[in-house]
C-alpha cells in the first residue's frame, strides 16, 4: 500500500470507529457486532504501527491506552471548580428558592439533574479536538490525566457538528454497576484488595500510571457544566442539548421548569428510579439555568448561589437474618457475620452484612430470624441498622456470641479496652497463620503478587507453609503440580488454581525478588499489631535496624514523636515472644533487609519531627519530589493544616485558603529557597 492510500484508509477507518463508538457508548445503540468492530480497529493500529506519521494523539487507535504517567502534571483550572452547597431538608429547597425569588425579583427557570457519585473531570477542546483533561484537585488546581481519559469510549476525542472552536467542559466519570462488580470480581480472583464502592474505584482509575489499564475499566463519563467564550446560548440547559449534537453524553434525567413542584415532583421520582438506576447517584441538583442570573446571583467562598444539592438519605431494605456466622482475621480478631436473605439495594445483591462485635449484637437485641433494617450509604459495604421487632416470632431465641474460635476450637479472650474477642492461639489457628502470610506478600508489604489469595491456601494445606520463613526453602519441585478446585460460590463461577511451570517459576522468582524489599516495609510485612506502613517507616528510620527494633523498651518507643503508649506495649510483646525472635533469626538467614544500609542512615535528619503541608507548584521540583525530599531528612509531609503543622511550603499559585489558614494559626509559610536554607 502507498502511502496517500495508507493515509485515507486511517482516515476513513478512524471516521467509522468514531461513530461506532458514539453509536455504541453514547448512544447505546450499536448498528455493528463487536467482532466487526475489533476487525475495524485492529486494522486501524496496523496501519498506525506501520505508518506512525499519519497517527494522531486522538485516533479511535488510542483508547487502548499504552502511556504510562508518573507524575501527574498539576494544571491551574480557569475558572475554580466549585462545590455544590447540600442539603437534606425540603424546606431548606422552598428558602433556597424564595432567596432566589428576592434577588433575582421574579422567579428564574431551574434546572434539575442527578447528582451523579463519581469523580469530577474538565476537559479542554481546541478546535474540535479533545486536548486536555484534568482533576478537580483542590478546586484551584487539578492533576492532567489526559492520557488516561483518553481511553474512555464516551467521551469524543473529536467532535462533530457547531461547535464552539474552544470549549471547556466538565462533568463526572463513574463507573456503572455492572462494571464495578466485574472488576471486584476480577480483583478478588487476583487476591488484590476490592473496592468498597464504584466512587472509589473510579477515582483510582483515573490516577493509574498505566493509561492500558485505565482503558481495561469500563468507565463512563456523563457531563454537565459548558464553559467558553463563543457557547451557543446564554442558558445551562440550551447548551447541554446542543453538546449532545457534538458528540457529548448528557443525562437523560434533566429537566427545565419554573414551578417548585415541578422540583419537588423530579426529586421524588429521582429517589424511586435510584435502585434501578444502572449507577450511583447521590442526590439532585437544582441550578438556575440563564447565566446572567447566575452571574447576578454569584458565589460565596466554596460554591454557587445559583446551585443547591439534594441529597438523598442511604437507601434501606429490609430482609431476614438466616444465621450468624464468624470470621477469624490474622490478628485473631473474630467478626461475627449476619447471612441474609439476599435482598436488592443500592444496585447490588445483599447477602451478608458484618455485625463487627459481641456489642453490636447485644445492642441490636438480635434473635434467630430475625426481620433486619438494612442500609447503603456512601460505602457498597451495608450496614444493619435495626431490627423490626413486632415481627419477631414468640419462640425466637437471642443470638449470642460464640465463646470458643470457630477455626481452632480455642476459647475466646477479650480485652477490657477494646470490642472485639480474638482468638489466642495465634500459633496454630489456620486463618490466623494463613492471614499473616496473605499480609506478608501483599503489595504494600514483600509484594510477592506471583502468591495471590488462593495459592497461599494451596500451600498451607499441603503443609509447605506455617510461617512466613517457609516462603524463603520453597524448592520449585516442592510445589509444581499442586492443585485446587475453589467451587462456585455466590456470582463466581468455580475456579482451578493449579502450579503449572510458569505459575511456579514466578513464584520462585516472586519470593527471591522480594530478598530486596527494604527494611521499613519488611517491617511492615510481618504484621505486628497498630504498626501500619507509617508507624513502620519510622521504627525503621529511628532504630535502623531489627535488633534496634526489638530491644527497644516501652520509654525508648513511646520517646518518638508519633508512637504512643498502644503502640510500644504492642512491639515491645511482640518481640518479647520467643517465636518471633525465632522467626526474625530464620528471615535473617533468608536473606531479608532487616537494617537500613549504611549510606542512607548516614542523611542527616535535620527535618526530624517537623511536619509540613506543601502547596502551590515550583519551577525545578514536582510537589512529589518536594515530600520526597522532605521525607527524606526525616520531616513529614500531610494535605491539610491541623495544629500539628510545623510549616506550610508555598509554591506559586498555593491555596488561598491554606495561606490564610496558616497566617491566622501563626504557622510558618517558607518559600522554597527558605526550605532549602533549612536543609545546609
Ligand atoms: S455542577 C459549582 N452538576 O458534585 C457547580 N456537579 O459538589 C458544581 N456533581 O465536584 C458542579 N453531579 O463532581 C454539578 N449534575 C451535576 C453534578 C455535579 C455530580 C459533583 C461534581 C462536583 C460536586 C459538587
Amino acid at each position: 500500500m502507498k502511502a496517500e492510500e495508507a493515509k485515507l484508509r486511517i482516515d476513513e477507518l478512524s471516521r467509522q470507529l468514531r461513530q461506532h463508538n458514539h453509536n455504541y457508548y453514547v448512544l447505546s445503540s450499536p448498528v455493528i457486532s463487536d467482532y466487526e468492530f475489533d476487525m475495524l480497529l485492529e486494522e486501524l493500529i496496523r496501519l498506525e504501527t506501520e505508518y506512525p506519521q499519519f497517527s494522531d494523539p486522538n485516533s479511535p487507535a488510542k483508547r487502548i491506552g499504552g502511556v504510562i504517567t508518573k507524575d501527574f502534571p498539576t494544571v491551574t483550572h480557569k475558572t475554580p471548580m466549585l462545590s455544590l452547597s447540600n442539603t437534606y431538608s425540603e424546606e431548606e429547597i422552598i428558602a433556597f428558592g424564595q432567596r432566589i425569588r428576592k434577588d433575582l425579583d421574579k422567579d428564574p427557570d431551574y434546572v434539575c439533574e442527578l447528582k451523579y457519585d463519581g469523580v469530577a473531570i474538565s476537559i479542554t477542546y481546541e478546535q474540535g479536538n479533545f486536548i486536555r483533561a484534568v482533576t478537580r484537585g483542590d478546586g484551584t488546581q487539578g492533576d492532567d490525566v489526559t492520557a488516561n481519559i483518553r481511553t474512555i469510549r464516551s467521551i469524543p476525542l473529536l467532535l462533530h457538528g457547531d461547535h464552539p472552536q474552544e470549549l471547556e467542559i466538565r462533568g463526572e466519570i463513574f463507573l456503572p454497576h455492572k462494571g464495578f462488580e466485574k472488576i471486584n470480581r476480577e480483583r478478588e480472583e487476583a487476591g488484590e484488595p476490592l473496592f468498597a464502592n464504584p466512587r472509589n474505584s473510579a477515582s483510582g482509575s483515573v490516577k493509574m500510571q498505566d493509561s492500558s489499564e485505565v482503558a481495561k475499566r469500563p468507565l463512563d463519563c456523563i457531563f454537565y457544566s459548558i464553559h467558553g467564550k463563543n457557547l451557543p446560548f446564554d442558558s445551562h440547559y440550551e447548551n447541554l442539548m446542543e453538546a449532545k449534537k457534538w458528540g457529548f453524553k448528557i443525562s437523560e434525567y434533566i429537566i427545565k421548569t419554573k414551578d417548585q413542584q415541578q422540583i419537588f415532583n423530579f426529586i421524588h421520582e429521582m429517589e424511586g428510579a435510584r435502585p434501578e438506576l444502572p449507577f450511583d447517584i447521590d442526590g439532585v441538583v437544582i441550578k438556575v439555568n440563564d447565566f446572567l442570573q447566575q452571574q447576578d446571583l454569584g458565589f460565596t467562598a466554596k460554591s454557587p448561589r445559583w446551585a443547591i444539592a439534594y441529597k438523598f438519605m442511604a437507601e434501606q431494605a429490609t430482609t431476614r437474618l438466616l444465621s450468624v456466622s464468624y470470621q477469624v482475621g490474622r490478628t485473631g480478631a473474630v467478626t461475627p457475620v449476619a447471612n441474609l436473605e439476599p435482598v436488592p439495594l443500592a444496585g447490588t445483591i445483599v447477602k451478608r452484612a458484618s455485625l463487627h462485635n459481641a456489642d453490636i449484637i447485644t445492642k441490636l437485641d438480635l434473635h434467630d430470624g430475625d426481620l433486619l433494617q438494612v442500609e447503603k450509604g456512601g460505602d457498597i459495604i451495608p450496614k444493619i441498622t435495626g431490627v423490626v421487632k413486632k415481627d419477631r416470632k414468640a419462640d425466637a431465641g437471642p443470638i449470642h456470641f460464640i465463646d470458643e474460635c470457630p477455626d481452632c476450637g480455642t476459647k475466646l479472650l477479650k480485652h477490657e479496652d477494646e470490642a472485639a474477642h480474638f482468638c489466642p492461639n495465634d500459633a496454630a489457628c489456620p486463618p490466623q497463620i494463613k492471614g499473616r502470610i496473605e499480609h506478608f506478600i501483599s503489595r504494600r508489604a514483600m509484594d510477592i503478587d506471583s502468591l495471590g489469595e488462593g495459592k497461599v491456601e494451596i500451600l498451607y494445606e499441603n503443609g509447605i507453609i506455617r510461617s512466613v520463613a517457609d516462603l524463603y526453602t520453597i524448592k520449585y519441585n516442592d510445589i509444581l503440580g499442586l492443585e485446587k478446585v475453589y467451587p462456585a460460590e455466590d456470582d463466581k463461577k468455580e475456579r482451578k488454581v493449579s502450579f503449572k511451570d510458569k505459575t511456579t517459576e514466578n513464584i520462585i522468582n516472586g519470593i527471591r525478588a522480594s530478598l530486596k524489599v527494604p527494611f521499613e516495609r519488611v517491617l511492615f510485612a510481618l504484621g505486628i499489631r497498630h504498626v501500619g506502613e507509617t508507624v513502620a517507616k519510622i521504627l525503621a528510620r529511628h532504630f535502623k535496624s531489627i535488633d534496634a527494633v526489638a530491644s527497644a523498651n516501652m520509654e525508648a518507643l513511646i520517646d518518638i514523636h508519633e508512637i504512643g503508649e498502644k503502640i510500644a506495649r504492642s512491639v515491645v510483646d511482640y518481640f518479647s515472644n520467643p517465636e518471633t525472635r525465632e522467626l526474625i533469626n530464620l528471615l535473617k538467614e533468608a536473606g531479608l533487609q532487616m537494617n537500613i544500609p549504611e549510606n542512607e542512615s548516614t542523611i542527616p535528619q535535620l527535618l526530624d519531627g517537623k511536619t509540613f503541608v506543601v502547596s502551590g507548584t515550583f519551577d525545578d521540583h514536582s510537589r512529589d519530589e518536594i515530600k520526597e525530599m522532605i521525607e527524606h531528612y526525616g520531616g513529614k509531609s500531610t494535605t491539610s493544616l491541623s495544629a500539628k503543622t510545623n510549616y506550610l511550603l508555598a509554591g506559586a499559585n498555593a491555596g488561598p485558603s491554606k495561606l490564610e489558614k496558616a497566617e491566622k494559626s501563626g504557622i510558618e509559610i517558607l518559600d522554597l529557597p527558605q526550605f532549602l536554607e533549612l536543609l545546609k
